[in-house]
């Protein structure tokens, strides 16, 4: 069978970060899961190159577009290599088996009335490089970005896009894991049936970019970047494919239609709506599934470039190690769901999943083989005695309850319930298994070889199981065994060697190796306040009413906000408390300054003028403390007009 599973490409000039790395993993994930299973797999990754912001970019740099992009596309490269991902084919959007592709399709919509001229009037969100109407705009501005939009009008192309409403409603309707998770197939479906759906304009004038692939049919126009981008699921079946797809020399497996295009949440309407849109008018065949995972955000923020809190995902892996990385994503969060990225959490992950219960496993067990059968695995006698042996052997069995578990929640894209399945059903058994048996205290040798055979099958069907999300680490378990195979190959080709007993472990000689997973030192806690327990406070911490009274609390509402400069914590505001001041807060880790504009807070109005990092303070913002240690501002609960007093 064929398996074909893409990811977006991602704008090139975009410096990779810990977002691009999730999906491209996850799509990996399910590529290295459909190899082992001996299917025909088509992984594409790849960069989009053209639109506006490349070429701003690009000139900025000095640069030619082409030229800029060349050189930005090895951050792309260098990173899936580092990451072990086995994407067997990239696209750039600048490749010219795409372009042409994309001429085809423009030309072939054309000559079928499904792209019309027309003229256009409207709001143009230049960073965005999308027209807005009036009613979409917010307060004038760009709804998506909030920038400022210019008010344009011009001759353009556009795809009839409109009149597949009710197709692309029925369709989503009729095949339920069309679009996943549920909660975004239901915002897709509910946006359809309240809103119209309009025509989408897919072309832009030369004069006013150059930087795209002109339109066939018209000189004058390049082609909308999402158009061109879109298309590249589709082109790069047409001269991408790997060897494997070829049969006696010829192309005989058409990998078209994808089963997943990953993707995250932000670009929903685009794949569901746009994308299906196009295919639909050009009769070409839905995609399976178009999956659309959740955002990361950082140690609670979102994450973003001036907020300077992007996490690079190579740092990461050389910190903490590739696979740790790999296993933390897929084992954090529920994937379909937001989640939250902190160093702290990763290592914590790190020492107890992969340290203590998977290491701690294979170390313990080659320890015990070297030291009761001289380094070479036993064999079992079958008479298995002890009921965690049983279930282990029934783990892997295929006819079995377990496995086909595994293989739905892999299919429903569900890593996380995958890996804690393994460590609860297996590895934690497996674990337990050696704490009751105490093969220390054994005295039969029979069953001592039981115990001992029954650690390593379990470990060597463990990694294979394990390979799709940590392959060097799941390969090394197979080297420490003594297996000189490789996983990604033989297992594919024996499909048994996934069994119980499908391969012969006993009679390896074990080759104890380095920790598979160190432990890492734990980040330094920043240091809390030493608080007295509750209930045990001293009485003189009791205040009166008029104390109270002295303290003057106002609502104030942001009107500005930017870093004192040298100091990644403070941040100047000018808040309106009936009169406006200027206030210096100690927030800055935690907040960045545009999320706090227009925020109405709780200010001490008639605190002594203190002077930090140079500026002047006038008052103080109240903040509740997180267990982190980080600051979270006081809000009011509903609107309330600047400087109303608080009691
Ligand atoms: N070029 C378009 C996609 C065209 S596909 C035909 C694009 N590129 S992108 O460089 O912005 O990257 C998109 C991918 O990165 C999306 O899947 C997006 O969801 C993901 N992420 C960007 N920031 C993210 C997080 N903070 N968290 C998780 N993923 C996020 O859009």
């Amino acid at each position: 069978m064929k398996f074909f599973v893409t990811t977006p490409i991602y704008y090139v000039n975009d410096q990779p970060h810990i977002g691009h790395a999730y999906t491209t993993l996850a799509a990996d994930i399910l590529a290295r899961y459909q190899r082992l299973k001996g299917n025909k797999v088509f992984f594409l990754t790849g960069t989009d190159e053209h639109g506006q912001k490349v070429a701003e970019a690009a000139a900025l740099k000095g640069r030619t577009p082409g030229g800029h992009a060349d050189l930005m596309v090895g951050n792309f490269k260098a990173l899936w290599e580092k990451l072990n991902i086995s994407n067997n084919a990239f696209i750039r959007t600048t490749d010219a088996g795409h372009k042409k592709v994309v001429q085809e399709l423009l030309q072939s919509l054309h000559d079928k009335g499904e792209i019309v001229k027309r003229t256009y009037s409207g709001w143009y969100c230049t960073p965005d490089e999308r027209f807005w109407t009036e009613k979409d705009l917010m307060e004038g501005k760009c709804p998506d970005c909030g920038r400022d939009v210019e008010r344009i009008e011009e001759e353009n192309y556009f795809f009839l896009m409109s009149k597949y409403h009710g197709r692309l409603r029925e369709h989503i309707e009729k095949n339920p894991s069309y679009i996943m998770p549920e909660t975004r197939r239901n915002e897709v479906l509910g946006f359809l049936k309240h809103q119209e759906l309009g025509d989408l304009c897919i072309s832009r004038p030369k004069k006013r970019l150059s930087w795209g692939i002109p339109l066939p049919f018209d000189e004058n126009f390049v082609t909308y970047v999402w158009f061109d981008a879109l298309v590249n699921y589709y082109s790069a079946t047409k001269y991408l494919l790997p060897e494997s797809f070829k049969e006696e020399g010829l192309w005989v497996i058409d990998p078209w239609p994808a089963e997943h295009h990953i993707i995250g949440k932000d670009i929903l309407t685009t794949h569901a709506v746009y994308w299906s849109a196009m295919l639909m008018a050009l009769e070409i065949e839905l995609p399976k599934n178009i999956f659309a995972h959740g955002w990361w955000t950082v140690e609670g923020r979102k994450m973003s470039k001036s907020f300077g809190n992007m996490i690079d995902p190579s740092e990461m892996a050389d910190r903490y190690g590739v696979d740790a990385l790999r296993y933390f994503l897929f084992r954090e969060v529920p994937f379909g769901l937001d989640g939250d990225f902190s160093e702290e959490a990763l290592i914590k992950r790190t020492n107890t999943d992969l340290a203590n219960d998977l290491g701690n496993l294979l170390s313990r067990t080659l320890t015990m083989i070297e030291k009761y059968r001289g380094g070479i695995i036993p064999e079992p006698d079958d008479t298995y005695t002890n009921i965690k042996e049983e279930f282990l052997k029934v783990m892997f069995d295929p006819t079995q309850e377990p496995l086909r578990h595994i293989e739905e929640r892999l299919s429903g894209l569900d890593f996380h319930a995958v890996i804690r399945h393994f460590w609860d059903n297996v590895i934690n058994k497996a674990n337990e298994y050696i704490a009751d048996s105490e093969p220390w205290k054994v005295k039969n040798e029979k069953q001592l070889s039981n115990i001992l055979f029954t650690l390593s099958e379990s470990l060597r069907i463990i990694a294979v199981y394990l390979s799709p999300f940590m392959p060097s680490s799941a390969q090394e378990i197979w080297r420490q065994l003594g297996i000189e195979d490789t996983i990604d190959v033989v297992i594919p080709e024996n499909p048994a060697y996934m069994n119980w007993g499908g391969y012969a472990v006993s009679g390896k000689k074990v080759r104890k190796g380095n920790a598979l997973f160190p432990r890492i030192e734990a980040k330094k806690e920043p240091e809390k306040e030493a608080r007295p327990p509750a209930g045990s406070e001293p009485a003189d911490n009791i205040i009166t009413i008029e104390d109270f009274a002295k303290v003057e609390l106002k609502t104030g509402k942001i009107m500005e906000a930017e870093r004192v400069k040298k100091s990644d914590k403070l941040i100047r505001l000018i808040i309106d408390t009936g009169e406006m001041r200027q206030v210096v807060a100690g927030i800055g880790k935690a907040y960045g300054p545009e999320e706090l504009l227009g925020k109405t807070v709780v200010v001490v109005t008639n605190l002594k003028p203190a002077k930090l990092m140079g500026v002047e303070s006038h008052g103080m913002l109240l903040a509740a403390t997180d267990d982190s240690g980080s600051p979270v501002i006081l809000l009011t609960e509903k609107e309330v007009k600047p400087g109303a007093r608080i009691k």
